[in-house]
């Protein structure tokens, strides 16, 4: 069964899909932390969040008054604690992008007047699933026109085709500093600036495509990946003779009708067809669940101005998305175009994956009750710059772009297998049997030294639970999240590793790795080499979150003291610091 998403439900009643859903599977009135009836309680809860946030927000308002002068001045290494805000156009200089000869730069200067965007006032549009588009021939048409016109733009003019690529070229790859600062690049992943800066990028990108042909009810497709029938290489960017192909692709994904894998790591899954998209749509089903009392967890960790020892956290929708990129990309050089972010808008269904993934952020929203992710003026102030459909120079703040009905779009609603009755649960086969039978192996604790990952010998460790049987209300409160702190990845290559969890027996694992949970990845991330030698790995440190609350239910794992936990390298070359349980305050006590 699947259920359709109506965006016309209240916020309360849509924050109830997933767990009535996982009520109506069990199959009783009451499990772990989820009340089973409809309604009810939800409004009242959702009152009560939303006051509990408008207190957060005067308490930090209060506490920034009460420092003073501190606030936004420097005080520490931690200093500054404000919007990103756009770079300064005139000041782009080389990008870490050798497969652009590190040239990505606009040709326009910084000497443009920037005004404040002009929102649109057209009819809503609707961006419907590229699978579906393709038999529309009169759209079709449309969307072939208006990117082949871009195509034939002027290569200087900012619109032209390979500028708009390269704006992400220049927001991933280093080629703009943070303003006041030399060494602090602008960079619009590993955030939660990622999914409002990708929505302003196609939102911008779609509007010139309208102009361009005159027509002001145009969208792009979505890559609709989260169904089966969208899980294969979009068609209607496959046809050599159309200005939608790029030839740099796998042309192993691309050709054949090969489902997309998730959980690519540049080697072929060799499950059947049914098996990948099972597992694709657990994967989603998964991030949603496990991430929805807590934004972050979905969309990535704060960043703030100036900021530069913090460890990078992307959210699990973009550890999602990063499988596109790389299954798209050619899989050997610099993974063109799609496997490298330099090259990755050069090819057309760059636009139309995003569109997938900026329709995941709205799914989530709407099963969160609108609620805003981040009520933090650092999110929702930040700025950034495109050229829109007028050719001006505009500056738009995260906080307009929040629903996307204010930018005049939305998605065609088709069915979210994901969100139905999947199993996603491990058959643990392991329990029927007896400790003897199992091969049980120590494991040992993490401890303090940084251990590198190797492929062929996954690295288990032990770790403590704060608290287990925590009530019900305790997991209102706060969200169980396993932490991998110091990730350093230390090649220019990709990397990959899935993580798992399962509950030991005293210090003892059996060889089951247990449940997977989600995992952390990086594109292949070329630096430039100034003096001929390539500096290896990116500078920041990464962080992984993954809420564990719902997943531990779903093992029946509530009463574990400890559990033990298996990082998989897929990919690349990794070094991580610690692992570790912690209790996170939730956003959205009102789910789990
Ligand atoms: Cu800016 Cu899919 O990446």
């Amino acid at each position: 069964m699947s259920l359709l998403l109506n965006s016309s439900l209240t916020g309360a009643s849509s924050a109830c899909l997933l767990r009535r859903e996982k009520c109506r599977r069990r199959g009783r009135g009451h499990v772990h932390g989820v009340t089973c009836h409809q309604g009810g309680n939800d409004d009242r809860r959702e009152a009560a969040r939303q006051q509990r946030s408008r207190l957060l927000l005067d308490r930090r308002d209060m506490l920034l008054g009460g420092l003073g002068g501190l606030y936004g001045v420097t005080a520490g290494p931690k200093v500054l604690a404000e919007p990103i805000m756009p770079p300064d156009l005139s000041k782009c200089h080389d990008a870490n992008a050798p497969a652009l000869d590190n040239h990505c730069c606009p040709p326009y200067s910084g000497s443009e007047t920037i005004l404040e965007y002009d929102f649109p006032a057209t009819p809503l549009r609707v961006r419907r699933p590229a699978h579906l588009v393709k038999d529309d021939q009169e759209y079709m048409d449309k969307y072939k026109e208006a990117v082949r016109r871009m195509k034939n733009l002027p290569a200087e003019h900012p619109w032209n085709y390979y500028q708009q690529a390269n704006i992400h070229c220049q927001y991933c790859n280093d080629a703009y500093y943070q303003q006041n600062t030399d060494d602090v690049p602008v960079q619009v992943h590993f955030s939660w600036i990622f999914l409002p800066w990708h929505r302003y990028y196609l939102h911008f990108y779609e509007r010139i495509l309208g102009k361009l042909i005159d027509d002001d009810t145009f969208t792009i497709p979505f890559w609709n990946w989260d169904t089966k029938d969208g899980m294969t290489f979009p068609a209607i960017f496959q046809d050599a003779a159309s200005p939608l192909y790029d030839p740099k692709r796998d042309q192993r994904h691309v050709k054949d009708g090969a489902i997309l894998d998730l959980k690519y790591a540049y080697t072929e899954n060799t499950a059947s067809d049914s098996e990948i998209i099972r597992e694709n749509l657990c994967f989603i089903q998964k991030t949603f669940k496990h991430s929805l009392s807590l934004a972050e967890l979905f969309m990535g960790d704060p960043v703030r101005a100036g900021e530069k020892e913090i460890q990078e956290a992307n959210g699990q929708l973009e550890v999602i998305h990063n499988a596109a990129h790389m299954w798209v990309g050619e899989p050997d050089g610099y993974k063109e175009n799609m496997g490298d972010f330099s090259t990755a808008a050069r090819d057309s269904v760059f636009f139309c994956h995003h569109s997938n993934v900026d329709r995941m952020w709205d799914i989530y929203r709407n099963l969160r009750g609108n609620s805003v992710e981040f009520n933090d003026k650092d999110w929702l102030h930040s700025t950034f710059l495109f050229h829109d459909e007028n050719e001006q120079l505009v500056k738009v703040k995260i906080q307009d772009c929040l629903n996307p009905t204010k930018l005049r779009y939305t998605f065609e609603q088709v069915p979210l297998p994901w969100l139905g009755n999947i199993n996603c649960q491990k058959t643990a086969e392991t329990k029927s049997k007896s400790t003897a039978e199992l091969s049980l192996k120590r494991v040992g604790e993490f401890g303090t030294t940084p251990k590198a990952l190797d492929a062929s010998n996954p690295l288990r460790v032990i770790v403590a639970r704060p608290k287990k049987n925590r009530k019900k209300k305790e997991k209102q409160e706060k969200v169980e999240v396993l932490q991998i702190k110091d990730i350093k990845v230390t090649t220019n290559e990709t990397a990959r590793f899935d993580v798992y969890v399962a509950v030991p027996y005293g210090d003892l694992a059996g060889p089951d790795y247990g449940e997977f949970v989600g995992s952390f990845v990086r594109l292949a991330h070329r630096k430039k080499g100034s003096d001929g030698t390539e500096e290896q790995g990116p500078k920041k440190k990464g962080k992984l979150k993954l809420g564990i609350t719902a997943l531990l239910e779903d093992i029946d794992a509530e009463d574990a003291d400890k559990l033990v936990v298996t990082l998989v390298l897929r990919t690349g070359s990794v070094t991580v610091g610690g692992v570790s349980i912690k209790l996170l305050q939730t956003d959205t006590p009102a789910v789990i």
